[in-house]
């Protein structure tokens, strides 16, 4: 036997086949099954994907055993702490840190689309104004596609390269409409004089009737935590985005797609439920409590912002956003923020704690990430949009990724039925 296979023997007919191995460039390597079912006349089962790779990619690598997130090679520490998240987007898009002059154009490129079609503000109006903003960012970033017959060929790189751009350039600007636009506040136009970050900030809490200054710390805190959420290989959202995408749908609407599903408190909403709970929690006499409700099968609460799917380690990410949440804090005068040191205790309590330890349960990504932006002044509503915001470039780099791909095909898992055999239909007056 080839070592660079597996042998899988059918005991129903004796039958052997040998399995390719194939391995990547980092981490496990995969069993190629794309035959088993002409083989074997038989499908694999694997709901929630625990052991299937549904696609190749040289995006982003995570060892969750390591506690290891590297965006195109490069550790997340470093890009957190030396690049912007413009070069990181110009990263995960192209394959490589931009050189300066590079880094000009692909800056220039971004800001010269950021502006929306002044016909999309009238989307906002048909919303409730209590609309929840990510209701708003799905439907409006969907509706961008009405927006640009003329460059949605998929199949035209120079299109889709466009659309990556405009996408990355305008959902910031959609994002700040749709927050401006709960609050009752007048809609703000993107500066292009400012950098991405902060002409985000500004079109989020700029107001017309004052000057609006952007604090260095809060800006460089909300460049980390968008660099920090940039891209994490094939989670919910982004395989959202490849199955849209793979049906030819355009990006846009494969885009909308992936906020929808990063919308569910187990992926991007998660950090909007930390806030949550830690308000609810309140005090560090209740910690006890609640850890002892996370450990209960039969209660229903689970510690959020705790847990992995992948990372059965410290998430590195969590790791940096509680250094920034200090910062933000201090910046904001509110180091003694109460919700802070519940946080931290309840970390220090969860970690020193069997459950947590023996399940390898350790602080997530969205763990800090919403006290910063709490302190930052965002309602916690906005969390996951914001989450999106910065997710987009991740999105369209896996989605240019896989519309390059030669053998790209639309994705189509299969399934065990489980319904009723073959019945007649039964006429309505002998049911
Ligand atoms: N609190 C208490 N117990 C937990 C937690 C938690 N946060 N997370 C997992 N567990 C327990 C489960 O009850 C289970 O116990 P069991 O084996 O005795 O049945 C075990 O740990 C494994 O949990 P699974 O749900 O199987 O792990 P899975 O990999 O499917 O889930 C998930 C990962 C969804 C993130 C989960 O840990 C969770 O719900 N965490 C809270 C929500 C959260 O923070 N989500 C953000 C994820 S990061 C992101 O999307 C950006």
């Amino acid at each position: 036997m080839a070592s660079n296979s597996l042998t899988i023997r059918d005991n129903r007919t004796g039958k052997e086949v040998e399995l390719p191995i194939i391995e990547g460039s980092e981490g496990p390597g995969v069993v190629d099954i794309s035959n088993f079912n002409k083989d074997f006349k038989l499908f694999t089962l694997d709901p929630g994907f625990r052991s299937t790779a549904s696609c190749r990619s040289a995006i982003t690598f995570i060892d969750g055993d390591a506690g290891v997130l590297l965006y195109r090679g490069y550790p997340i520490e470093q890009l957190a702490e030396q690049s912007s998240f413009l070069e990181v987007s110009h990263l995960l898009m192209y394959g490589e840190l931009p050189s300066p002059n590079q880094c000009g154009h692909y800056r220039a490129l971004v800001s010269n689309h950021t502006m929306v079609h002044e016909q999309l503000l009238n989307f906002y109006r048909g919303f409730r104004r209590d609309a929840h903003p990510m209701a708003i960012t799905v439907g409006v970033v969907g509706a961008l596609s009405s927006f640009y017959h003329d460059s949605l060929d998929i199949n035209n790189p120079r299109h889709r390269d466009i659309s990556a751009i405009r996408l990355v350039a305008k959902v910031p600007t959609i994002a700040a409409l749709a927050y401006k636009y709960s609050v009752g506040q007048p809609f703000v136009y993107p500066q292009n004089k400012l950098g991405y970050v902060e002409n985000f900030m500004h079109m989020l809490f700029a107001v017309p009737c004052e000057e609006y200054e952007v604090s260095p710390v809060r800006a460089r805190a909300l460049e980390q935590v968008m660099i920090l959420h940039a891209d994490h290989e094939q989670n919910a959202s982004t395989s959202t985005v490849r199955l849209a995408g793979s049906s030819g749908a355009n990006p846009f609407a494969a885009v909308s797609a992936g906020i929808g599903a990063l919308w569910g408190p187990a992926h991007g909403g998660a950090n909007e439920a930390v806030l949550k709970m830690l308000t609810q929690i309140g005090d560090v006499s209740r910690i006890p409590d609640y850890i002892r409700r996370a450990k209960d099968h039969d209660d229903p609460f689970r510690l959020m912002g705790f847990g992995h799917r992948v990372y059965k380690n410290y998430d590195p990410r969590a790791r940096i956003l509680r250094k920034a949440a200090y910062d933000v804090l201090r910046d904001a005068g509110r180091e003694d923020d109460p919700l802070f040191k519940v946080a931290l205790e309840l970390e220090r309590i969860a970690l020193e704690d069997d459950y947590f330890i023996q399940k390898k349960l350790y602080p997530n990504v969205d763990f800090y990430s919403g006290l910063i932006l709490s302190a930052m002044g965002i309602p916690t509503n906005m969390f996951t949009v914001m989450f999106a915001v910065s997710r987009t470039v991740g999105w369209i780099s896996q989605w240019l990724e896989m519309m390059n791909e030669e053998d790209q095909s639309i994705g189509r898992p299969r399934q065990l039925y489980t319904g009723h055999a073959r019945r007649d239909y039964v006429p309505m007056k002998d049911r």
